[in-house]
């Protein structure tokens, strides 16, 4: 039986004052649900009144979208695992598409941000993903599972309660393009088998979500396919109406 794990990222939308109103007409209409966990990942500005909105909601848990790998220091416009903890952060998104493809984030960087996720005792998603490109040269499997492989390469003890893992083809995000689910249960088996090769059943635990033009429409067709654990929503999301809609799939 899935408990199937469904994640908002807004990405550059809804500073505090939209992220406050958002938050109390979702937490108005989404009734406590012990069979599914609901992530939200707010801007950083926005991370606090997420996490303070939700604070009495054990099934809707509050992420960052990005953090950098080192404790504290001189890093101009950068916030820390511990700093993201401690503004109201339980999980990290590491390596998302638009980070990686615009602003040339590698995978040894990943590594680095997994470990200081893990270090600081938060959940991290690593999100793998081919390009365009990548799919029609047949070369969607050979990337993804480099990407895992290389992304929790510095992560001793990866356990399920530490990590989720999100398939995010780059060619379906933001493009209303979606994989099928067939596709999409294709590449989640790979994965699955990847890092069973890696860490034995407890990979069976690992929820691996998928992402990229996920909507209202589309939503429970990909999340009853097999090996998708869940569900990463960009534009889908932003709104609390369409949002509602998913995280009640
Ligand atoms: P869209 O749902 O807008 O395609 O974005 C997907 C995504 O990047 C979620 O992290």
């Amino acid at each position: 039986m899935k408990r199937p794990v469904l994640a908002a990222n807004w990405k550059m939308n809804n500073g505090p004052t939209a992220a406050k109103a958002f938050m109390d007409t979702f937490l108005a209409g989404y009734s406590p649900r012990s069979d599914r966990t609901v992530i939200i990942f707010p801007s950083a500005v926005a991370l606090t009144t997420v996490a303070n909105s939700s604070a009495n909601r054990k099934d809707v848990l509050t992420g960052v979208q990005n953090i950098h790998w080192a404790e504290k220091g001189a890093f101009t416009g950068e916030i820390s695992a511990t700093m993201a903890k401690d503004a109201g952060a339980e999980v990290v998104l590491v390596g998302h598409s638009e980070r990686r493809h615009v602003f040339g984030e590698t995978d040894a960087q990943c590594a680095k941000k997994c470990c200081a996720a893990s270090r600081a005792g938060l959940t991290f998603m690593l999100c793998v993903g081919e390009t365009i490109q990548q799919r029609e040269a047949g070369e969607t499997e050979r990337v993804v599972t480099h990407q895992l492989r290389e992304g929790v390469s510095q992560t001793q003890n990866l356990i399920s309660a530490d990590f989720i893992l999100a398939y995010e083809p780059v060619w379906a995000i933001g493009t209303g393009l979606t994989a099928s689910a067939g596709d999409a249960s294709a590449i989640h088996t790979v994965l699955r088998s990847e890092l069973r090769q890696m860490i034995g059943t407890r990979a069976d635990e690992i929820p691996i979500l998928y992402g990229g033009s996920v909507s209202p429409s589309n939503a429970a067709g990909l999340l009853a396919a097999p090996e998708v654990d869940g569900l990463l929503v960009g534009g889908a999301s932003v709104e609390p109406s369409s949002w509602l809609a998913i995280a009640q799939t």
